[in-house]
């Protein structure tokens, strides 16, 4: 079974993280398998909205921290930034329906998505800082926006969770139900979004995002050039290291 499934009905490509055994955590082959998925996705007229799902348990544990220190992302046109393009710059729907934890990507790449649905059992983190690193996805300009600066240096700098209730108080997402009816739930909104005419969901997205497309890609490449540098300095190595090992790390030195 692949890390990533694939699905297509009735005009919709599901793509559904599937390691919970690693609380689907994304390795280098998983972002190359979604970032093909959305290149391919973008140009066939089969595909008219894409949901993201993971299991009623989990979203996504964010990067493999052992496949990210074995293989370091190298350039933008590395899997994981090929991903994170394509999902900035996808020009049909996005819908996401979350579960459980989501934590580093598996919550930044949601300010990508059009939709978001939440179990009341998700808990969103981005524990970029604890981690000895920065943010990613333009979530250092995209979450300010949203969530006004001091709530986004609350999730940013104490990379703390936050519940489901509060991710729909500040707009990250659309509506909170039982995690049993989540995936469900979104799958029915992107089969209304797939009945609709597909020239003018693509036309009202470019309009309402495309303003910021240029700034969004930008801050993307900023990021990155930052969290590839930080990947290799001591705090990092301790954060992971000591995620590996199953211990408290300590920055007393970093
Ligand atoms: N990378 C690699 N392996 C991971 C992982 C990750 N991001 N997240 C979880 N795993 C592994 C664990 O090491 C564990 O492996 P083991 O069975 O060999 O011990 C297994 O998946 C189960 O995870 P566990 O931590 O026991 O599950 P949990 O239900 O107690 O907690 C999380 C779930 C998601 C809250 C927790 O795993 C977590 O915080 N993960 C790290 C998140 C993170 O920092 N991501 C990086 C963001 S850039």
């Amino acid at each position: 079974m692949s890390d990533i499934l694939t699905h297509q009905d009735a005009g919709v490509l599901t793509l559904t993280f599937n390691r919970v055994e690693r609380k689907n955590s994304i390795n280098v082959a998983m972002y190359d398998a979604l970032a093909t998925a959305l290149e391919k996705a973008a140009g066939d007229a089969a595909t008219r909205v894409v949901v993201i799902q993971g299991h009623e348990t989990i979203f996504s544990a964010g990067n493999d921290i052992e496949d990210f220190l074995k293989n370091k992302p190298a350039g933008m046109d590395s899997p994981v930034f090929r991903f994170l393009r394509g999902i900035a710059t996808f020009p049909k729907p996005l819908v996401a329906a979350v579960c459980g934890p989501a934590v580093g990507v598996g919550t930044t790449l949601l300010f990508h998505c059009d939709l978001v649905y939440a179990g009341d059992n998700a808990a969103f983190s981005m524990p970029f800082v604890n981690l000895g690193l920065v943010p990613e996805a333009a979530s250092s300009l995209l979450v300010p926006q949203m969530f006004g600066y001091h709530r986004a240096a609350e999730a940013l700098l104490l990379g703390e969770p936050f519940m489901a209730e509060a991710a729909l108080e500040v707009g990250l997402v659309n509506r909170v139900v039982p995690p049993s009816e989540a995936n469900a739930l979104a799958q029915a909104q992107a089969r209304k979004l797939a009945a609709k005419p597909l020239s003018s969901l693509i036309a009202t997205k470019q309009l309402m995002k495309g303003g910021q497309q240029k700034a969004v890609l930008e801050r993307m490449g900023e990021e990155g050039a930052q969290f590839g540098r930080m990947l290799g300095e001591p705090a990092a190595r301790e954060a992971m290291t000591a995620f590996m090992e199953k211990r408290k790390p300590d920055f007393s030195k970093c």
